[in-house]
């Protein structure tokens, strides 16, 4: 696992305040990852990437490092050390060599070692976290084969390649991009001394505004290309190997850089809800291979049929069309020949056979069954010499092996494919045992004490074949989707050879598994009652017949505490099934209604009163790119503390009556919009999806608007959609230009508001620093639970629906508010989503509306852009057994009305879970902040 959760910016708001509280804090993931045996590599940054704000810079540091950050200045040191320090108290102890699970800790992300300032940096972390007690190996993500950071100046331990062969832009259908051939010489040329490490491989690609959504991302990034290009690196010899994304989430709050929107489901193997999907699938064959094949560790790469390598050939109908690469085990003999069509992306299907050597010769597979077949976009392993459990022995195998091992007294192997295709596996059967009943399974003895089992192509064949069942032996096969319902968890079952404190982890910690087949998913596994009954936790989301394979003291199951009746099945077998309740359809998905609206913007009525707003007066910026025109005056929204979310800007000028207009650059990130009024008249909005996210024009003023004489006021109300990622995190997010037209006015003084407290006093701490922005509504914390929409509050709501869009029929902010009671019946984990009209990726509607659960700001809904819809919620943001405060904050950008819709939607139902959720969402307090509406009223 790579976690890259709690990046700087959102533990280091403010300079010297650090905050890993609450959903921040690291020892909770380092435990989670403990009790599932999962190792960790520390990602700290200080900058992340992950298509967070600024890379997940601490935001501040970009208004208050003069100069370059992530290089070797003095003023950047002295940003980002503090943080450091921090991370190494936190992370030292969970080192593996603490009994903890971090296995590697990576330095910075993505970068170049030149110029040496950057390499210095480097060396500068790297030795931090050296003296400090950081022991484990340092490690560096290099993008794209750059070569950066291999050796010289700031080279940690360990290098790794980033790579994405089908980059991000889902649009394209079914295309893939060639299939790289080049990574085995890649890994020679940067350090063959050193495991081939790839820190991030595509599992998925992010999607963008105005992006085609991530079913698309689904379709073109699927478990077939997880089969070939996966396979593809291993057949480079990558040796660890960390999918990009496994879970992506939610970019809440003001997270996301501005090429990416709320969701970050990444069409990774979960989904942004939690539910699995066949990707996961594939990960869990390939996953379990790998955990099952100890000789797959350490492989010399031999060669492949591009490069030339005589002791493998490819023959048959269409050799041609096939390509090989082989591995071998130096000490075991083990032969791993990674099969796949020569041009990978490849649609069509094609069959060969396969000439490889083997300690009994060189040998032409299959022997007795039809060639090999390879549907479109698809790889396979072939094995010669592979052994298994304590005294397994396979010759060759043309069938995938899904899970390898003893349990019990007994070696299993459980090999799958496709049931339109044959395969076949020679193996020495141990035990006096029986075989297959079927006309679909041949044995043919071959080569002394190996049997050659053909297992023929029968279309539409589903479920599992025992081809071997003795005391000592099991030999199951099954097709990919048969073989995918089964999990192994690893049983705590503690050796003489157990490393304190990685009880859980496979191989480390327990050699002991079980083999389960049918649960949507088995979260863990123990023998209780002294290894007679094996208890397993887990989810379902429907009945499903339960198939279990363990250790033979085994006479019972529980699932989630209770009994399951399971009888013997024979082959060792017990069966069972285990059943959902009627609970699971009960999940009631309650309709939004009773809204209350208030409006949420004004700022731009006469009077309202800006005294104590922040002057922006700053005459100068650390902010890379100066304003582009104006008077000097630097409006950029970060020097002033306001760094993320809607930001207000107030100029004001006394008017001589001749000003025309104004020339205004605003800049806000890819995607964002910002509206202008004059003395609360709605002039214009203007926005750009390009990556330069800046405007410019001119905005007219209404002749009728102007008051010559007297103080005018320019409201802009500007979204902010996050720093850059990259070479420009130091974003100019604010009013790059300002100049009045058509008179000698002059603004006399600009004013700005972003979120309530900047980033050095923001009230709400629980929810942290990119929860909140700068609208009204969030500075005086309408979107709480608890806040109070009677008279005493600071607004007048009324009952309004959100359909019913702004009373004024045209431009402004408005906040609606209601609550909504869930009760999922206990025993339910449910999948929630908040859809917005209908799940219309773009209605053309020019409105924008920010989603807030609980007070915690869970979607930005573009609905002229789109393409999200769709929010999903977890449980602790949601209270599933209570009261919900939900709030949208509409912001119209054009004098039409408009009519968005929001729907509480079920994307799914599981029985089980992980139990009680705790929940921690603050109520609404009474805020003391920049004005009250009251004056706005006067
Ligand atoms: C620029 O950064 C320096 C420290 O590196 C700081 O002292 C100064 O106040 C910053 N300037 C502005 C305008 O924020
Ligand atoms: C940064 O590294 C360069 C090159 O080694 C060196 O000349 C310079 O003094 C370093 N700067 C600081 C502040 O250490
Ligand atoms: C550093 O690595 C490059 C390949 O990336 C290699 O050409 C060069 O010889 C290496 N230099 C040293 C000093 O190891
Ligand atoms: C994605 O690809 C489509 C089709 O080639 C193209 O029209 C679109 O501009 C691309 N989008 C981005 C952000 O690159
Ligand atoms: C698991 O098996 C491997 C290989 O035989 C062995 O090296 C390791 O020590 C075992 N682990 C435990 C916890 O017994
Ligand atoms: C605006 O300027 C005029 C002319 O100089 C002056 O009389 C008036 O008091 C000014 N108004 C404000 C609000 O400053």
């Amino acid at each position: 696992m790579t976690s890259e959760c709690s990046s700087r910016g959102l533990t280091n708001p403010a300079p010297g305040e650090f905050d890993f509280d609450d959903w921040r804090a690291l020892q909770p993931i380092f435990d989670a990852a403990k009790l599932a045996g999962i190792f960790v590599v520390l990602r700290p940054g200080p900058y992340i990437n992950a298509e967070t704000t600024a890379g997940g810079l601490a935001l501040w540091s970009t208004s208050l490092v003069e100069g370059d950050v992530r290089s070797n200045s003095t003023t950047w040191n002295a940003a980002y050390q503090p943080y450091a320090s921090q991370i190494i108290e936190l992370a030292k102890p969970n080192q593996v060599t603490e009994g903890g699970p971090m296995l590697l800790l990576q330095i910075d992300n993505e970068y170049s070692q030149t110029p040496i300032a950057h390499a210095e940096y480097f060396a500068d972390l790297e030795e931090q976290y050296r003296s400090n007690g950081i022991v484990v190996p340092l490690t560096y993500n290099d993008p794209g084969e750059k070569q950066q950071f291999v050796n010289g100046t700031g080279a940690p331990d360990l290098y790794g390649l980033d790579y994405y062969p089908n980059h991000f832009n889902c649009t394209n259908g079914s295309m893939w991009n060639a299939v790289p051939t080049e990574f085995h010489q890649y890994h020679l040329d940067t350090g063959p001394d050193r495991p081939f490490y790839m820190p991030e491989f595509q599992g998925g690609s992010h999607d963008y505004w105005g992006g085609p959504g991530y079913e698309r991302c689904r379709a073109r990034i699927g478990p077939d290309f997880e089969d070939v290009f996966y396979k593809n690196n291993w057949a480079s010899n990558v040796k660890m190997h960390s999918v990009y994304m496994f879970y992506g989430g939610t970019n809440w709050g003001g997270i996301a850089y501005p090429g990416a929107y709320t969701s970050y489901d990444y069409s990774g193997a979960i989904k942004e809800t939690r539910l699995l999907w066949e990707k996961h699938d594939e990960m869990k064959r390939q996953g379990l291979f790998i955990r099952s094949s100890p000789s797959f560790r350490k492989t010399d790469w031999i060669g492949d049929t591009n490069s030339g390598i005589p002791e493998v050939s490819i023959s048959g109908r269409d050799a041609t069309k096939a390509f090989a690469t082989r591995l071998r085990n130096p000490d075991t003999g083990t032969g791993f020949t990674i099969v796949r069509q020569l041009d990978g992306t490849s649609t069509d299907k094609i069959s060969f056979t396969l000439t490889v050597p083997s300690s009994k010769g060189s040998l032409t597979v299959p022997q007795h069954a039809d060639s090999i077949t390879l549907n479109g976009r698809q790889s396979r392993v072939i094995l010669t010499d592979y052994a298994f459990g304590a005294s397994g022995s396979v010759l060759y195998s043309t069938a995938s092996v899904f899970f390898a091992g003893t349990i019990g007294a007994r070696d299993i192997l459980f090999i799958y494919g496709d049931a339109d295709q044959a395969h076949e596996v020679a193996l020495a059967f141990t035990g006096h045992g029986t075989r297959a009943q079927s006309p679909r399974v041949q044995y043919t003895s071959t080569l002394g004490a190996f049997t050659a089992v053909s297992v023929h192509a029968q279309p539409g064949s589903t479920g599992l074949l025992t081809l071997w069942d003795s005391p000592t032996q099991l030999v199951l096969f099954a097709d990919p989707v048969t073989v995918a319902t089964f999990w192994a968890p690893a049983l705590r079952v503690p050796t003489q050879d157990t490393i304190p404190g990685l009880e859980t982890f496979w191989q480390f910690g327990t050699n002991t598994t079980a083999l389960i087949g049918g649960p949507y998913l088995v979260r863990n596994a123990s023998l209780a009652d002294g290894g007679r009954t094996l208890a397993l936790h887990g989810d379902l989301n429907a009945s499903v017949p339960l198939t279990v394979i363990a250790p033979e003291g085994v006479r019972a199951v529980s699932w989630n505490g209770k009994q399951v009746q399971v009888r013997p099945a024979g082959s060792g077998m017990l069966e069972g099934r285990l059943v959902v309740s009627s609970k699971i359809r009960q999940v009631a998905v309650p309709k939004l209604q009773g809204w209350k609206f208030a409006d949420s913007l004004p700022e731009v009525k006469d009077g309202f009163d800006d005294s104590a707003w922040i002057v922006a007066d700053h005459t100068s910026t650390n902010i890379t790119i100066p304003p582009a025109f104006g008077d000097g005056r630097v409006l950029y929204g970060c020097d002033y503390g306001f760094c993320e979310n809607n930001i207000l800007w107030r100029g004001h000028f006394n008017a001589t009556g001749s000003e025309t207009g104004v020339n205004l650059t605003i800049n806000g990130g890819t995607a964002f919009a910002a509206s202008v009024w004059l003395n609360g008249v709605f002039l214009q909005t203007v926005s750009d999806i390009s990556a330069a996210g800046e405007a410019n024009a001119l905005f007219a003023f209404p002749p009728s608007a102007l008051k010559p004489g007297q103080d005018n006021v320019l409201t802009v109300l500007q979204d902010h959609m996050g720093n850059d990622e990259g070479q420009n995190q130091k974003s100019d997010r604010g009013i790059r230009g300002f100049e009045l037209i058509g008179g000698v006015g002059k603004f006399s003084t600009w004013k700005v508001q972003g979120k309530l407290g900047g980033y050095t006093d923001f009230p709400d701490k629980v929810r942290g620093l990119l929860n909140e922005g700068g609208l009204f509504a969030e500075r005086d914390g309408w979107h709480l639970p608890g806040f109070p929409t009677n008279a005493s509050s600071s607004a007048n709501f009324t009952s309004r629906d959100l359909s019913a869009g702004l009373p004024s029929g045209g431009a402004g902010v408005g906040f609606f508010l209601t609550t909504v009671t869930l009760d999922v019946p206990q025993g339910l984990d449910a999948a929630f989503s908040f859809e917005f009209d209908g799940g219309a990726q773009h209605t053309g509607a020019p409105y924008r509306a920010l989603l807030f659960v609980n007070g915690w700001k869970f979607g930005k809904r573009v609905a002229n852009i789109g393409p999200q819809a769709r929010f999903p919620v977890p449980p602790g943001i949601l209270n599933h057994h209570g009261v919900n405060t939900i709030g949208v904050a509409l912001w119209v950008m054009e004098d039409t009305a408009v009519s968005p819709t929001l729907e509480l939607v079920l994307e799914g139902a599981l029985e089980g879970g992980v139990g009680p959720i705790a929940l921690n969402n603050p109520a609404w307090t009474a805020r003391v902040h920049a004005t009250s509406d009251d004056s706005a009223d006067a």
